[in-house]
């Protein structure tokens, strides 16, 4: 490192700071003391600039469009691992040993029910609730099954941390598949002794009658949309899960509030809104070209491209554009949601406006036609996004917990109200 500190001009007066280095070289100027040292704060509204932290499991190079969890690259994963052993190597740092996996996988597997307290939980829902909204709901009701797991005391919690992550990866999906079943009317089936989605996809569409078969691979194609969800460094809701930790709360609570985060059209919700645009498009006989120009003028957002961090490709959207192709055509369907997909993706890579901006597609982007082409409503698209990105969440919430150092998240502000004035007393108002 050539520079251990950096200098801060401010009127007449220098202020050092140090300067802090990680391990691919990325570098901040660590301010933490400006304000004591100066008056002043730093302003960085968005966080476009701020390092909220500093962490160990994923790097993100959005230059170059490179992710890595632990040190993998998300593409080698992507073509070797699986959402459970990725799972593992996101909150536990390293790619496990053959029985630790196994002893994961049958926890995991064990995990599966939700005490029968809670299915009448679900009785307190009217079917149009938002599955985004059930699911941060059971999430946090989940953990006053397990007042122990969820005490708020970081020791106790951290004590049964394994227990509760293996609970949480498999409990999400379980409440997932419930919460389908019951908007659409459907009695609740029960987990099996099956692999993780072809459980989730059994505890989704099997009836009485007659076993869900999955022929055509709908299982592994899950398992990769969720690999490649499992985490993505400071984002939205995984910052979410990191303040509401920063407080002290239990795993639970950080988790249902990452939820609520991941719902909103500008972060996990693009996957459900990328659908609804493609089907607009289609419906409306353009091929994309007026979603486009639509776009450019600033009156329309093409959903699922853009990000703040990668200014390249999503490495993520790479790979689940050929997934998406893999299983429609192991289905044997032709999506035509696909080839507008396609369409506006050449269009947009070619023209000034997005290449100037800088503006690829991201994960959103493709990962709909293959959940659409699996047969998961539309609506349950953001919830496919929260149990992939379970393991994150918790790798990231395990961070603050174990970091003797860490404090809570309080960001400062400027103020822009009105300055002191005397109260009227209401008749004179
Ligand atoms: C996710 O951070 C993560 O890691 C998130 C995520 C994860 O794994 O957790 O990767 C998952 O949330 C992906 C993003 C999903 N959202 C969308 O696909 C919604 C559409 N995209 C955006 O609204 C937008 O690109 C964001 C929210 C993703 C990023 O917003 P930024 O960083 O604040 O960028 P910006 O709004 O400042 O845009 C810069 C310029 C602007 O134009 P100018 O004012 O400079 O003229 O680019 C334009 C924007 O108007 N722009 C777009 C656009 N996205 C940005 N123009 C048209 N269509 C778009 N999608």
């Amino acid at each position: 490192m050539e520079n251990t500190t950096g200098t801060i001009r401010l009127g007449s007066e220098n202020f050092e700071f140090p300067i802090i280095e990680g391990t691919e070289g990325e570098k901040a100027l660590d301010t933490r003391t400006l304000r004591a040292k100066s008056g002043c704060i730093t302003f960085d509204e968005g966080y476009g600039n701020t390092g909220s932290c500093i962490s160990d499991i994923t790097f993100i190079n959005g230059e170059k469009g490179i992710l890595r969890h632990r040190g993998y690259a998300i593409e080698e994963l992507a073509k070797h691992s699986s959402f459970l052993e990725t799972a593992m190597l996101v909150i536990y740092g390293s790619l496990p040993q053959k029985s630790c996996l196994s002893a994961f996988r049958k926890q995991v597997r064990e995990s599966a029910s939700i005490h029968t307290g809670m299915h009448s939980h679900f009785d307190g829902f009217p079917t149009s609730a938002h599955p985004m909204a059930i699911l941060s709901s059971m999430l946090n009701s989940l953990g006053a099954y397990y007042p122990k797991m969820s005490s708020n005391n970081r020791e106790q919690d951290l004590a049964y941390f394994d227990e509760t992550a293996a609970l949480l990866i498999s409990k999400v999906r379980t409440i997932a598949a419930m919460t389908y079943r019951m908007k659409m009317g459907l009695s609740f089936v029960h987990p099996a002794e099956k692999r993780y989605t072809e459980n989730f996809l059994h505890m989704m569409f099997s009836e009485p009658y007659s076993e869900y078969d999955d022929k055509h691979g709908a299982g592994k194609a899950l398992d990769l949309f969720l690999m490649l969800h499992a985490d993505h460094e400071q984002n939205c809701s995984t910052s979410t899960v990191r303040m509401v930790a920063s407080g002290g709360a239990n795993l639970f609570a950080s988790v249902s509030a990452g939820v609520c985060a991941l719902w909103g059209p500008s972060h996990g919700g693009a996957n459900m809104a990328v659908i609804k645009m493609l089907e607009e498009i289609h419906a409306a006989g353009d091929d994309g070209s007026k979603f486009i120009e639509a776009a450019k003028k600033g009156e329309a957002k093409l959903m699922g491209f853009g990000h703040r961090v990668y200014k390249n490709y999503d490495p993520r959207a790479k790979i689940l554009g050929k997934s998406a192709e893999g299983i429609l055509s192991s289905i044997g369907m032709n999506d035509p949601l696909l080839d507008i997909a396609r369409k506006l993706e050449q269009a947009a890579l070619e023209d000034e406006y997005f290449v100037s901006r800088k503006l690829y597609p991201n994960v959103d982007f493709y990962s709909g036609i293959i959940l659409k082409a699996i047969g998961i409503p539309v609506e349950m698209f953001t919830v496919m996004f929260a149990i992939g990105r379970m393991p994150g969440w918790i790798a990231n919430w395990k961070e603050i917990a174990e970091n003797p150092k860490s404090r809570i998240h309080r960001p400062r502000q400027i103020y822009s109200g009105e300055t002191q004035r005397d109260y009227v007393q209401l008749v004179d108002r």
